[in-house]
């Protein structure tokens, strides 16, 4: 879908639909009011039937209105004035978008941005309808043997009645880029465990490197033997498919600067291995590498738009099945950082390969690392589907992800990194235990992490419940993308 956006007077705009919002109540907003006058009041007419209420996310479509050169007028509800803020303009857009698909548009106008939202500019109500206008249009029906036809909605004018100002095209480029962004990592996201194994991600990372400002470097199984990487290697020992561990360097920032080091679990499939994971649902264990997926359309989108920062990006990617060569529950491996750990359950191996990419991320000298993992199933029962876990060793850093957060809707919420948890990770046998319990399990699991992550300002982002759904609407969310480009431009500002 391509976005761009104009000053215009609605009613002279030619496109194959106009969309304009009214009030509960049946006010019209001003740019509906606009059209009403051209219209010589058809609109006001179909609100004094009723047949536009103005009830929040309702949609009217009104074909050839004498007196608009658009083909059709799409009239959105927008609810009481007094209560129209962020939610309500999400849904609005949401239903718009729902609404166009069913028509056989090719383009359409929006008068949506001039709209006033509580707390909010221009610039972000651009961004929330570029990121919805494309998620709506998203298919990912390319491996049945007749796919579905692509979306006939095409073009999207973003209708505006004052010149749009140089941040609003700025905005515009960048969440073009963002959302190209979310829809590679929802397609990575979706692949199934025996096309998207740790050796397509690699490849998918070099692909990335010749199109893009990026550099691309695999290490391969011996080459992490020689970094003494055992915590990760303990969780690829049960494959047919070799581990790799992935980076990507992207330079647009100056050299003095340390780069933001973002680390993605990469877990191709995750069968639980020995400790194995009961069958109900086991096919959603292909989402296992959300977290490098979103590593990678993050790297994409920031090199799109040419981003004045240095990021890196690192992928431990492995396979987590049963065999006769797996890791066994009781087994003690040496990790990077020379700690052991006692693998008590093989089903908690995301934080064994982080705990090693984590180590190696210090070779960066970093200014931050973030990592980015479907890690716990407890963070689903704590969150739900709505937010992602932030755990950081830092406040200020966790308090710009939460502020990148609530600007995107990309919702995340701080959970606790308090000391009286790490007692749970005390093992008998090694320096740690991979797990700890039932009791808080995603804090257990972000301990674990932060005993790796001391040298360096650090947070982690457990994904488990967002980066997929499930159900009737199966797939990736492209999720926290939005939230991580966001932090990614704050940072380049800034500086
Ligand atoms: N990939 C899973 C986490 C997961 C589970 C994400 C369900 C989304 C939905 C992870 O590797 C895992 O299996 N974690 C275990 C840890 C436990 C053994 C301490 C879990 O959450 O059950
Ligand atoms: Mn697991
Ligand atoms: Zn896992």
């Amino acid at each position: 879908m391509e976005f761009s956006i104009k000053q215009s007077n609605s009613e002279k705009q030619r496109n194959a639909c106009l969309v304009v919002g009214v009030f509960a109540g049946g006010k019209l907003s001003l740019a509906a009011q606009t059209l009403d006058k051209a219209a010589q009041n058809a609109l006001s007419d179909v609100i004094t039937q009723d047949d536009m209420t103005g009830k929040l996310a309702t949609t009217l479509l009104l074909p050839r209105v004498a007196g608009i050169a658009a083909e059709r007028v799409l009239l959105v509800g927008l609810g009481k004035a007094s209560e129209f803020s962020t939610k309500q303009f999400l849904d609005v857009v949401r239903a718009t978008f729902a609404a166009l698909h069913k028509t056989p548009c090719k383009d359409a106008a929006l008068y949506l941005t001039d709209l006033a939202v509580k707390g909010r500019d221009e610039a972000w109500k651009i961004k929330q309808i570029i990121l919805l206008g494309t998620e709506s249009a998203f298919r990912c029906d390319h491996l049945k043997s007749a796919p579905s036809a692509v979306a006939t909605l095409k073009k999207i004018v973003l209708g505006c009645a004052e010149k749009p100002s140089s941040a609003a095209q700025t905005t515009l480029l960048q969440s073009a880029a963002i959302a190209e962004g979310m829809t590679l990592t929802k397609m990575l996201g979706n692949l199934p465990g025996n096309i998207c194994t740790p050796t397509y991600l690699a490849e998918q990372a070099k692909k990335l490197a010749k199109t893009y400002p990026l550099k691309a470097t695999v290490l391969e199984e011996k080459d992490m033997e020689k970094l003494g990487m055992f915590s990760l290697l303990s969780v690829s020992r049960g494959s047919r498919e070799p581990a790799k561990f992935i980076t990507l360097e992207y330079n647009g920032g100056d050299k003095k600067h340390a780069p933001i080091v973002l680390v993605g679990k990469g877990i191709t499939f995750d069968s639980g291995g020995i400790s194995l994971k009961p069958g109900a649902e086991m096919d959603e264990m292909k989402y296992d590498m959300c977290g490098a997926a979103s590593v990678l359309g993050t790297m994409q989108a920031i090199a799109a738009m040419e981003l004045k920062l240095n990021v890196v990006a690192i992928i431990p990617s492995s396979e987590n099945l049963p065999d006769g060569a797996a890791s066994k529950p009781g087994d003690i491996v040496t990790s990077m950082a020379g700690l052991t750990i006692e693998i008590l359950n093989t089903d908690a191996e995301g934080r064994l390969v982080l705990c090693d990419a984590l180590t190696y991320a210090a070779k960066f000298k970093p200014d931050s690392v973030i990592d980015i993992a479907t890690l716990t199933g407890a963070c689903v029962i704590a969150l739900g589907h709505v937010a992602s876990g932030l755990y950081s060793n830092d406040d200020s850093l966790a308090s710009e992800l939460l502020s990148a957060s609530e600007y995107t809707q990309d919702k995340a919420w701080h959970m606790p990194l308090w000391d009286d948890y790490q007692q749970q990770l005390d093992s008998n046998f090694a320096d740690m235990q991979n797990i700890g319990g039932r009791a808080g399990g995603s804090i257990t699991a972000a301990c674990f992490l932060s005993r790796f992550t001391k040298d360096y300002r650090w947070a982690h982002l457990d994904i488990a419940g967002t980066a997929w759904k499930s159900g009737k609407d199966k797939g990736a969310t492209g999720r926290p993308v939005p939230l991580l480009t966001q932090y990614l431009i704050n940072r380049a500002n800034q500086k």
